[in-house]
C-alpha cells in the first residue's frame, strides 16, 4: 500500500522516533509498505516518521546506481532502532534530496565513515561500519528518526537562499508526482 509522504512543515519530522519492539503491530507490513512507498516516489531511503510514525525505523535500496555501480545498486537494507556508534573525522560534501522535501537539492557535508548498530527485519542485531554514499543515506535516513531535515545541514547562504522554497512546502504550494501530506 503506498502510504502519502509527511512534507516540510508537519511536526512528526522534528520529533525523535521511539524505539519498537519485536512485537510492533505488523511491522512486515510496515516494512513493505514504506518500501513501495519508496519505489513509487523514485525515492532510494525512506524513514518512519516520512509516512507519520515516530519511530525508530528506515528502509533503503539503492538498486536505481544499479548500472554505475553494482556494488552499490545491490544494497538494500531496513533498520530498526539504530544507533550511530561512530562516524568518521573525515568529511565530504555531496548533493541531497528528500521526498518530504520537494523540489529541494542541496550540497551536504557529512562523515564518509560510520559505524552503527541495528536490528534487521527479523529483528536480528547487527553492528555494521558504511562508506561512502552507503554512509551519506543511512545518515540522512538516521537524522529522519533524530527529527532532523537535511536542510539543517546546508550553509548558512544556501539556506537563506532556499528559505522561500522550504515556506513554501511548508503552505502546500509545490507541486510532486506522489501523494504527500501536510500536519499542522
Ligand atoms: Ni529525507
Amino acid at each position: 500500500m503506498i502510504l502519502p509522504i509527511y512534507l516540510y512543515g508537519s511536526s512528526v519530522l522534528r520529533k525523535a522516533g521511539e524505539e519498537i519492539s519485536a512485537d510492533y503491530p505488523d511491522l512486515k507490513g510496515l516494512v513493505d509498505n514504506m518500501f513501495e512507498t519508496m519505489y513509487n516516489a523514485n525515492g532510494v531511503g525512506l524513514a518512519a516518521p516520512q509516512i507519520g510514525l515516530s519511530i525508530r525505523l528506515l528502509v533503503i535500496d539503492l538498486a536505481p546506481f544499479k548500472e554505475e555501480d553494482p556494488e552499490l545498486g545491490a544494497f538494500k537494507t531496513v533498520m530498526i532502532n539504530p544507533e550511530m556508534l561512530e562516524t568518521s573525522e573525515k568529511t565530504a560534501s555531496d548533493e541531497e534530496g528528500c521526498l518530504s522535501i520537494p523540489g529541494v537539492h542541496e550540497n551536504v557535508i557529512r562523515p564518509v565513515k560510520i559505524k552503527i548498530r541495528y536490528r534487521d527485519e527479523n529483528f536480528v542485531e547487527r553492528i555494521e561500519e558504511f562508506e561512502g554514499y552507503k554512509a551519506r543515506v543511512i545518515q540522512h535516513e538516521y537524522d529522519h528518526i533524530e527529527g532532523k531535515l537535511f536542510t539543517d545541514k546546508v550553509s548558512p547562504i544556501r539556506r537563506q537562499l532556499i528559505k522561500s522554497k522550504l515556506d513554501n512546502i511548508a503552505r502546500g504550494k509545490f507541486s510532486c508526482s506522489y501523494k504527500t501530506k501536510s500536519q499542522r
